[in-house]
């Protein structure tokens, strides 16, 4: 009772040859051991969308894990293995992964009243599943490579552009759902099927989000923000009436909406000059959400949602710290680089992201690019070795020295590590002497 077709020609056209190889092999290494093999989930979802994933899911009617390490060998892969779930994880020696699991029919519980009684163990596998959009498998096997099925009616809702859960259930199961159903309408420009919409308003009006941990409805918050575009994600969550799990009085607000935009212009800004510069970009988003609160309100935010200490920082230390930077600046705005490198170089690139975008006014958002681009780079070239071999005892001194050669070389006063040297030696003969 699957849709079955098979869709070879579209995996040839779309994807690369080096993953065809890879699950053709996966098939061949499960025919041997007389399994069912399928990739599934986002990695076909996205080959219909035409969007690249290198996410691979392959779920064996079989031993996943006995499966999973002799695809390992052929390929002179490492594998973890997690026994009690009967999942590994393959890593190929170059990095690349790819998980395995077990369709295995006794981990599933269901409701009672659910029809699972003639369910192959793939199509229960894909039955568990949050949405329809992700319930397409293709077979690996050889003799049956490339055919896609479709138990769910997926094609059909991926055609209409709709997000569908695949049973009443689905989010009294798993509450974490609500966020993810969000984040794919948003992501793809779909929108969540009437049916499963009524079943979200129902899931936050009946509460299930208390029965979420702090931690676990974070990290679905988190992976809003750390999608492309979260803004329209976020006035979807208060459409649901969802922002209240952050806190109460967050609203979509026009200031709210503005700041986000702002956040996004910066980030689009930054990750095109420093392609390679790695940050955590949700946390300036998640800055821009909770500005409106102070210290306490901050903490307990942090609290609730058992954030790790390193954002706990980031959130209720560093950004008022941020802040208050921000209102000196804008007193401050004939700065020499020395003293603005002063101030800002101790903060982290995601604080002066946060600080670029909040700045209302254009003239401080170009004083902290100017430092972004032009000052935060510069070191001086001459080293500890070079003061030693002056005879200059380590010491204290070592830091007021190196400081005022860079003073120098930010303000434009030295160019070059001789000048550098001339400068350090003019400034330890006049402040030795004295
Ligand atoms: N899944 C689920 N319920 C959840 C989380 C995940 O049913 N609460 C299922 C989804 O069907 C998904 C699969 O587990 O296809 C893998 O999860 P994940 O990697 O999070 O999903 P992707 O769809 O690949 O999402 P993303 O593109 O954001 O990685």
């Amino acid at each position: 009772n699957a849709r079955t077709r098979n869709v070879i020609r579209l995996m040839d056209e779309r994807l690369p040859d080096d993953i065809i190889r890879l699950l053709k092999s996966a098939g061949e290494a499960a025919d041997e051991l007389g399994y069912g093999a399928y990739v599934v989930g986002g990695f076909v979802r996205d080959l219909f969308l035409v969007r690249s994933n290198e996410d691979i899911d392959i779920v064996i009617e079989g031993n996943g894990i006995e499966f999973a390490k002799k695809y390992a060998k052929i390929h002179n892969a490492r594998v973890h293995t997690y026994e009690k779930f009967g999942t590994a994880v393959v890593i190929f020696p170059k990095g690349f992964k790819i998980d395995v699991v077990t369709a295995r029919l006794e981990y599933y519980r269901f409701p009672a009243d659910l029809p699972i009684v003639e369910m192959s163990s793939i199509k229960l596998d894909l039955y568990r599943r949050d949405f329809t959009i992700n319930t397409l498998a293709i077979q690996l096997n050889p003799n049956r490579f490339g055919t896609l099925i479709d138990f769910f009616s997926a094609q059909k809702d991926i055609k209409e552009k709709a997000i569908r859960i695949l049973h009443n259930l689905s989010f009294v199961e798993d509450p974490t759902r609500v966020f993810r159903a969000i984040r794919f309408e948003q992501r793809f420009g779909f929108t969540i099927g009437r049916l499963t919409s009524g079943l979200i308003k129902n899931s936050v009006k009946m509460g299930f989000f208390q029965k979420l941990s702090g931690r676990r409805a974070f990290n679905e918050l988190r992976q809003i923000l750390e999608e492309e575009n979260p803004t329209p994600a976020v006035e979807r969550m208060h459409d649901y009436d969802l922002l209240k799990i952050i806190h109460p009085d967050i609203k979509p607000t026009r200031k709210l909406i503005a700041d986000f935009t702002a956040v996004k212009k910066v980030l689009a800004w930054h990750d095109l000059l420093f392609l390679d510069e790695e940050y955590l970009r949700w946390t300036v988003y998640f800055m821009m959400l909770i500005r409106q609160f102070n210290k306490q309100k901050s903490n307990e935010i942090c609290q609730k949602f058992e954030m790790a200490p390193k954002y706990q920082v980031i959130f209720c230390k560093e950004r008022f710290i941020a802040d208050q930077c921000l209102y000196w600046l804008s007193f401050n705005k004939s700065l020499k680089n020395s003293e603005l490198y002063r101030e800002l170089s101790g903060f982290k690139v995601e604080l002066l992201l946060y600080m670029m975008a909040a700045a209302r006014r254009e003239s401080i958002k170009k004083i902290i690019s100017h430092y972004f681009t032009r000052l935060r780079q510069i070191t001086t070239s001459i080293k500890g070795k070079d003061l030693m071999a002056m005879g200059i005892k380590p010491g204290p001194v070592y830091r007021e020295i190196m400081d005022a050669v860079l003073d120098a070389k930010l303000n434009g006063q030295i160019k070059t590590c001789e000048e550098e040297l001339d400068y350090a030696k003019v400034f330890i003969s006049l402040t030795m002497n004295t």
